[in-house]
């Protein structure tokens, strides 16, 4: 069995599909920003705040590597960024992981952050119209990265539980 990583932009629905899929499988699933927190015992907020940026990248790095050292299967949720940096796109190609873009256009992922209360150092400053032009600009320059997951599931306009028969499928 292996190590199920979904990766995506911001509001993509990584952590709502991970802990849906883990109930659903049985699989335990595990957040990588939450593991990430829990390590340097504060918000990443406050990691960007107070270390800055390439630290939290450093971290993040770490985590994932470490996180995957284990042996026994389990579903990962990795933050928007994790795939585009440090080598970590690398991870999504290893043999014992089954890895899944949840792939989102702009139009959905605006609409689903405007509804979110979830603090994100990286949009958090924009006005509206910057957070669009950004995010385009933005999903432009990471999707190298996420295509490099083993599949991808496109996830707009469909249910959370449309998308985990999917990726279900997958494993
Ligand atoms: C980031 C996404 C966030 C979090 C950090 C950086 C990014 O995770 O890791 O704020 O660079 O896209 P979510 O995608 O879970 O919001």
């Amino acid at each position: 069995m292996k190590k199920i990583l979904l990766c995506g932009y911001m509001a993509s629905g990584k952590t709502t599909i991970a802990q849906l899929l883990a109930k659903a499988s049985g699989i335990p699933y595990k957040d990588l920003d939450e593991i990430i927190e829990k390590k340097a015992g504060k918000s990443i907020p406050d990691i960007f705040k107070e270390d800055g940026e390439i630290k939290f990248r450093k971290i993040e790095h770490e985590v994932l590597k470490e996180t995957l050292e284990h042996e026994e299967p389990f579903i990962l949720a990795l933050g928007g960024g994790t795939p585009c940096y440090a080598g970590n796109h690398e991870f999504l190609r290893r043999d014992d992981v089954v890895s899944v873009y949840l792939k989102a256009g702009i139009g959905e992922l605006l609409k689903r952050l405007r509804k979110q209360d979830i603090k994100r150092p990286l949009l958090d400053n924009l006005t509206p119209e910057a957070q669009e032009e950004f995010i385009a600009q933005h999903l432009f320059e990471r999707s190298y990265f996420y295509h490099q997951a083993k599949h991808v599931v496109a996830v707009d306009g469909k249910s959370p539980e449309d998308v985990v028969n999917e990726v279900m499928s997958l494993f």
